[in-house]
């Protein structure tokens, strides 16, 4: 029973961590160029969800709700 327990808990913990912003912006964003290009700027939630838009069009294969997340972690530092 503990180890049922011990297992339900690291299941809710890799899934409640796998997907944040923070996780999908260093996987997404740092393939064509490094992650400093998007850390020094200041955009505000919008404006980077254009800004990944455009990503898209040079070739970033990304789903909306990762979008989504990545732009609110994005605005969210920089603010
Ligand atoms: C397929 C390659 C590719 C991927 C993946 C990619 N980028 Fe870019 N990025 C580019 C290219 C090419 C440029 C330069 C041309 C331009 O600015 O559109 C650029 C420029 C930038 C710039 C500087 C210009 C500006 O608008 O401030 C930022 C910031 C940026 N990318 C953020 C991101 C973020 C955030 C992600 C992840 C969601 C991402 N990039 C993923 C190709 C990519």
């Amino acid at each position: 029973m503990k180890h049922i327990i011990l297992l339900l808990f690291m299941f809710t913990f890799m899934y409640g961590t796998k997907e944040t912003g923070i996780n999908l912006f260093y996987s997404k964003c740092s393939t064509c160029h490094g992650t400093k290009v998007s850390l020094e700027k200041v955009k505000t939630e919008e404006q980077w969800k254009s800004t990944i838009k455009r990503m898209e069009k040079h070739g970033l294969n990304i789903k909306k709700y990762e979008t989504e997340k990545i732009a609110e972690f994005l605005a969210e530092r920089s603010q």
